[in-house]
């Protein structure tokens, strides 16, 4: 009997977080394939920029034009306004992971960004939400 629960427990726990981060990116992509060439031509930023991010996660550039192409992502998958206001329900169901408790991490831990830039401020949405989900499915950063 304490078998079957253990078991079962065991089920679950794979059942909820069967995403790999791999697949999480690649639904990220799919999310922007349609938008990403727009937002970096219009911005002037080659898009091996944003490769670095998804590919290696790496959010320490200080070009500003990036971080206008990531807000041009972020608005037109209507996860921010252009005015910056946040959707919540997109900005959930935009993580690219079911996982309900990584869904409401990014939203309480990446949402309140406060810089009156919004490039700024959606560049450091975008690297809290990366980290949040990456230590969510691998328990690392
Ligand atoms: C990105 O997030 C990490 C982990 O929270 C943090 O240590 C780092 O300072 C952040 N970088 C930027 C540019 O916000």
């Amino acid at each position: 009997m304490l078998l079957t629960v253990l078991c079962l427990m065991l089920l679950a726990t794979t059942a909820t977080s069967q995403d790999s981060f791999g697949d999480v990116i690649a639904n990220i992509r799919h999310t922007i394939k349609d938008i990403k060439s727009n937002c970096f031509q219009t911005e002037g930023v080659d898009e091996n920029e944003l490769e670095r991010i998804l590919m290696l996660g790496k959010y320490d550039s200080t070009n500003h034009d990036l971080k206008c192409a990531v807000k041009c992502l972020y608005v037109n998958t209507e996860i921010m306004s252009s005015t910056g206001e946040i959707n919540e329900a997109n900005m959930k169901t935009k993580t690219g992971t079911s996982n309900v408790d990584i869904q409401d991490a990014v939203v309480a831990n990446c949402k309140g960004f406060t810089d009156s830039d919004l490039c700024e401020r959606t560049y450091k949405i975008s690297n809290c939400t990366y980290h949040t989900i990456k230590s969510g499915l691998t328990g690392r950063e």
